[in-house]
């Protein structure tokens, strides 16, 4: 049996969290005097240590859910009533090991009998559309923002109204499957706990035949995970970021073989963040192709959040963007967006708006076109970007938004709105051409939200073809990849400004750059370095174009021929002659910023 969880439901309920727990040939009698005896006790034990159980942790982190509903969470009503002597009412064994365990650890348990389940159930977000049947044999209407567990797309459990009939435990169980319901964040510790003593009670209607079979955790579910150990969103990208899983959840493509071979019959030779799957993932790449192959040529769409000065983890998506634009020759629209690094930063207007002027002149010294190349400063070019923007923001309401961003009551008005700001430049050069020119944005993961939370969901509203996408992984901090999952100018030690002096780059890689090498040389000429963990040579994947010498590195640091500090030395050199040609270029874009400027 799979278990799955929709990215519908993990975007509403990022903390959402399921386990399931299957138990085999087990004896559902009707009473055995060894339960009796423990839900004695847990009762004795409720009644001795609670007094208010809506002040209990869990009940509060349930009733968050249930309150948005205007409801209670059952298991409080149900501790009140153990607290007044009523018992933990009897049923069947397998059923009571439930409501043991829920009124043990104060959790929410379903339980299913295994053979009315199919091959998949899913963990899913109702839309308020759904209706079943529930275990007393009502029927219920399901109120939208639920959590429902579903199979055939029949819901067969509500968190909010509970289990169905259908699944329900009878006498005649052999094989069940409880799975434990979250709402809100929860350790691994307490999992553990939690599971523990549910097999507990079950060990006490075992039979020899009876097994537990399989735990699912969310980790073994296909979307989510119980605890990510990254996060990427537009404002916060953290942890080791799994890219692959990220194909899953935000439902993009990986970039084929199949369709490199499409673009190097335009291109020529692939550029090296293709084949080295720094652009990864992709959306609609093959209709840009198609249409372009048409003789209708698309528009390129990226741009930047001014929150500082540049440093050259943001330069990646911008060289592979001048890479498209002069192979397929077609414009670039760049928008800066002094608005929004205002509203989520401690920066003044002023300052996000100078910061802008001062990131251009990192895009311009990459070589655009300025004939192809168009900047957006978002303050200064709001006459047509707004008109853009309103026409978005009314197709997408706020429970929409939130449900891709995360808002919260507390985020500010003004980010709830630029989100439409930020899908106006997919609809740009169709607006300007008036035609329909269709778009692709090369950029970072973290920006998909907009892309697939709001541009591309309105677009055929408004007439306009979707925008299409390709994905880049983030250059990894020079403090490792674990530690943070891209260079982030907060870090200002580890991180390399695009102004960086030869020494500054020199002095910061040979003493934050992350090792994979051995202690000393006498161990590293013996076992030779790990390349997959060396930030250098990380590095050097994106900055060395010549995959010749990238594998010789490799294997002459894998060898142990080539020592940490000499791997160091050739990222330093290949770094600084790459800034030392930036800076001249950026010198000289100072004089030519206004040709780029998009004035309205
Ligand atoms: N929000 C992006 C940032 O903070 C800037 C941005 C605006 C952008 N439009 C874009 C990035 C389009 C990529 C593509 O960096």
């Amino acid at each position: 049996m799979k278990i799955t969880i929709t990215k519908k439901l993990l975007e509403k309920y990022p903390n959402a969290n399921f386990i399931g727990i299957v138990v085999k040939n087990i004896i559902n009698e009707k009473q055995n005097k060894e339960l009796e005896k423990e839900k004695r006790k847990i009762e004795e034990a409720i009644r001795k240590k609670i007094k208010n159980p809506s002040e209990i942790k869990l009940v509060k982190d349930y009733n968050k859910f249930f309150n948005k509903f205007g409801k209670t969470v059952p298991i409080q009503y149900q501790l009140e009533s153990i607290i007044k002597g009523k018992p933990i009412p009897p049923v069947s064994g397998v059923v009571e090991v439930l409501f043991m365990e829920e009124m043990n650890d104060v959790v929410m348990l379903s339980g299913h009998d295994l053979s009315s389940l199919k091959d998949e159930i899913v963990f899913d977000l109702s839309d308020g559309s759904e209706k079943y049947i529930k275990i007393n044999q009502k029927e219920q209407a399901i109120k939208p923002e639920d959590i429902v567990l579903k199979q055939n797309n029949e819901v067969i459990t509500s968190l909010l109204y509970g289990p169905d009939f259908s699944t329900r435990i009878t006498e005649d169980s052999k094989d069940a499957l409880y799975i434990f319901w979250f709402n809100e964040k929860i350790s691994k510790k307490e999992i553990d706990k939690y599971i523990n003593n549910l097999k507990k009670y079950i060990e006490i209607i075992s039979v020899k035949e009876t097994k537990i079979e399989m735990i699912y955790g969310c980790e073994e579910m296909e979307v989510g995970k119980s605890e990510k150990d990254y996060i990427v969103t537009p404002w916060e990208v953290k942890g080791d970021v799994d890219y692959n899983k990220l194909i899953q959840e935000f439902g993009t493509k990986p970039i084929t073989n199949k369709l490199l071979k499409r673009i190097e019959k335009h291109a020529g030779k692939v550029h090296h963040f293709l084949t080295r799957k720094i652009f990864f993932s992709h959306r609609d790449m093959d209709f840009i192709l198609d249409q372009y192959e048409k003789g209708n040529k698309f528009a390129l769409y990226t741009g930047r959040g001014p929150s500082g000065t540049t440093h050259i983890g943001h330069l990646i998506p911008w060289i592979f963007t001048k890479w498209l634009q002069d192979k397929f020759g077609v414009e670039l629209y760049f928008q800066i967006v002094d608005d929004e690094k205002f509203l989520v930063k401690d920066l003044t207007l002023e300052q996000t708006t100078a910061y802008g002027y001062d990131n251009a002149l990192d895009l311009i010294a990459l070589g655009f076109d300025p004939k192809k190349t168009k900047i957006i400063i978002n303050t200064e070019y709001s006459k047509t970007l707004y008109r853009i923007a309103l026409k978005i923001a009314k197709k997408i309401t706020f429970s929409q938004a939130r449900a891709v961003f995360g808002f919260t009551n507390e985020s500010n008005i003004g980010i709830i709105f630029y989100t439409s700001m930020q899908g106006a430049p997919c609809f740009l050069p169709s607006v300007l051409k008036k035609k329909n020119v269709p778009v692709l944005i090369p950029a970072a993961i973290d920006q998909d939200a907009y892309w697939r939370g709001i541009a591309r969901d309105v677009a055929p509203k408004l007439g306009y073809y979707k925008p299409a996408q390709l994905h880049c992984r983030f250059l990894p901090g020079l403090g490792g990849i674990s530690e943070d999952g891209k260079m982030s100018s907060s870090q200002a030690h580890t991180t390399i400004w695009t102004t960086d002096t030869p020494e500054q780059v020199k002095k910061k890689i040979m003493k934050y750059a992350f090792s994979g090498g051995q202690d000393t040389i006498e161990n590293h000429r013996k076992h030779g370095g790990n390349p997959d963990i060396d930030v250098s040579y990380q590095w050097l994947t994106f900055f060395e174009e010549d995959d010749k010498k990238l594998e010789k590195i490799y294997h002459d640091y894998k060898s142990g021929k080539l020592l940490t500090g000499e791997l160091k030395q050739i990222l330093i050199d290949k770094l600084n002659k790459f800034l030392a040609n930036h800076q001249k270029k950026r010198e000289e874009a100072k004089k030519n910023i206004e040709k780029f400027m998009l004035r309205d």
